[in-house]
């Protein structure tokens, strides 16, 4: 089984833009490429019933032969809200298993599964349960995606710990620039650069409404493709 679990240093950060970027990248290797979100908090109404915004995008990005938006997204809640709670509002708990199992699915029909985390990588899911259990079942290496404002450094070096106490590996970082007016932005990524024990995949420019065709371009996966950076059991 091959595949990355992309974590964001938060929400609202480009985990989504990357990773449809990083399905576009790996699609160029030739590669096909399941996408998956295997928890989305928001839905909205589209022609074939409600979906998640994410789920659409990470959809889009995978092309003709696309899973099904339920396949990519099992767990679809309707408030945008934290996972757990909304999914209380619904009486509903989050299970693990049918997200391990809807992951072997999409795995099974695919060279790659892209699986975009919920939030950051301490979001509760359950009462016991978090998205960094869910990484570790799954077992996939992390990329993480650094939305480049004041704070960042702080959030990307606690996420990056809490990978490797995962007993997982970060198999590299994107520094995304979400703010254009944060200060000292190329410094904070040489700060980073020097203190993440993982490749930086590469750098996303501020650009609202950019396509993640497009950015693929800016993303090196071949560290993501090398032998031996498979995904391995944990637990
Ligand atoms: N590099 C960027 N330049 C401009 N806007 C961006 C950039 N990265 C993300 N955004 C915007 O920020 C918002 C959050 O990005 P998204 O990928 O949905 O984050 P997440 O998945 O981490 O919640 C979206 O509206 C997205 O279009
Ligand atoms: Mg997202």
């Amino acid at each position: 089984m091959k595949g990355l679990f992309v974590t964001g240093t938060d929400t609202g950060v480009g985990k989504t833009l990357a990773a449809c970027a990083l399905v576009h990248a790996l699609r160029a290797r030739g590669l096909r490429v399941a996408p998956m979100k295997p928890v989305a908090a928001g839905a909205v109404a589209t022609e074939g019933g409600w979906a998640n915004e994410d789920t659409i995008a990470l959809a889009r990005a995978a092309g003709p032969g696309a899973p099904a938006l339920e396949a990519i997204t099992p767990v679809l809640l309707r408030e945008p809200m934290a996972p757990h709670i909304a999914a209380a509002l619904e009486g509903r708990a989050i299970r693990l298993e049918p997200l391990l199992e809807a992951h072997r699915r999409l795995a099974a029909r695919s060279d790659f599964t892209v699986v975009e985390g919920v939030g950051g990588f301490h979001v509760p899911l359950g009462e016991a349960f978090d998205a960094r259990d869910l990484a570790a079942a799954l077992g996939l290496p992390v990329v993480l995606v650094v939305g480049l404002r004041l704070g960042c450094l702080n959030h990307a070096l606690l996420t990056a710990d809490s990978v490797r106490a995962a007993g997982l590996r970060l198999a590299g970082w994107i520094a995304n620039r979400i703010d254009p007016a944060m200060a000292a932005a190329d410094e904070n990524v040489a700060a980073l650069a020097e203190r993440l024990a993982a490749p930086l995949l590469g750098r996303i420019p501020f650009q609202p409404g950019a396509d993640p065709a497009a950015l693929a371009r800016l993303l090196d996966v071949s560290p993501l493709l090398k032998k031996g950076s498979e995904s391995f059991p944990t637990k």
